[in-house]
């Protein structure tokens, strides 16, 4: 099993440890799972989002967001299970907000990310415990593309349109001032062990 320089860290300052998880092969089956539901997430997420901006343009495109993205994250998550995006600079400030698991290894992307290390590739498992349970945990950067740009990126990229909205729907909102390839976050999986 492979853990990046991130996980590894992680391991050592809190404590979460290989065993506490089990064998290797559930640890496998748990990462084949949560890529997967990180991959279908994502598809239909961007999916719906790129037909919303072909239809009604990027202004309809925000209460897709809105709207679909905090309904798909509780259609993929369970009792057993919770999956949510998360970002160091969150528009969400309820959802989007990392804990401090999320917060490291988001903090850790962004160095490698500077380290010259592809986003698109960058993801990280963990195990942890604490109180309510033993939990598999799984991360992978959220890279930003060139039309994420309209509602994330610098005043000249986004549409007067878009600013007012997202002033008026998102009065917190940090998420903005992104360049494209940069990393907008993190889809972040938190599954019970059995
Ligand atoms: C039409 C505007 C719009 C576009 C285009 C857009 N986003 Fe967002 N994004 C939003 C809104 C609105 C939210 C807050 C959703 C919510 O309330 O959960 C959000 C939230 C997020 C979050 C969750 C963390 C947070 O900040 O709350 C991530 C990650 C994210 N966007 C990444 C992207 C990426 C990557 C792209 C391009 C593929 C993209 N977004 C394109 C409007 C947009």
């Amino acid at each position: 099993m492979q853990y990046s320089r991130i996980a590894v860290a992680t391991l050592a300052s809190f404590a979460l440890t290989a065993q506490a998880g089990g064998t290797d092969e559930a640890e496998a089956r748990y990462l084949e799972e949560s890529r997967k539901t990180a991959q279908e997430f994502m598809q239909t997420l961007g999916g719906t989002l790129k037909q919303q901006i072909a239809v009604g343009g990027f202004e309809s495109a925000i209460g897709v967001c809105k709207q679909v993205a905090p309904a798909l994250a509780a259609q993929y998550s369970s009792d057993t299970r919770t999956v949510k995006r998360v970002s160091l600079k969150p528009r969400n400030s309820v959802q989007g907000t990392p804990d401090h698991w999320e917060k490291m290894v988001l903090e850790g992307f962004d160095q490698d990310q500077q380290a010259g290390k592809p986003p698109a590739s960058m993801e990280v498992t963990a195990y942890s415990e604490s109180a309510d349970g033993r939990w598999f945990r799984y991360m992978k950067a959220i890279p930003a593309q060139a039309m994420c740009l309209k509602c994330h990126g610098t005043e000249q990229d986004i549409p007067d349109g878009v600013k007012t909205l997202l002033k008026a729907e998102y009065p917190q909102d940090k998420a903005t001032g992104y360049s494209a390839g940069q990393i907008r976050g993190a889809i972040s999986i938190r599954q019970q062990v059995q």
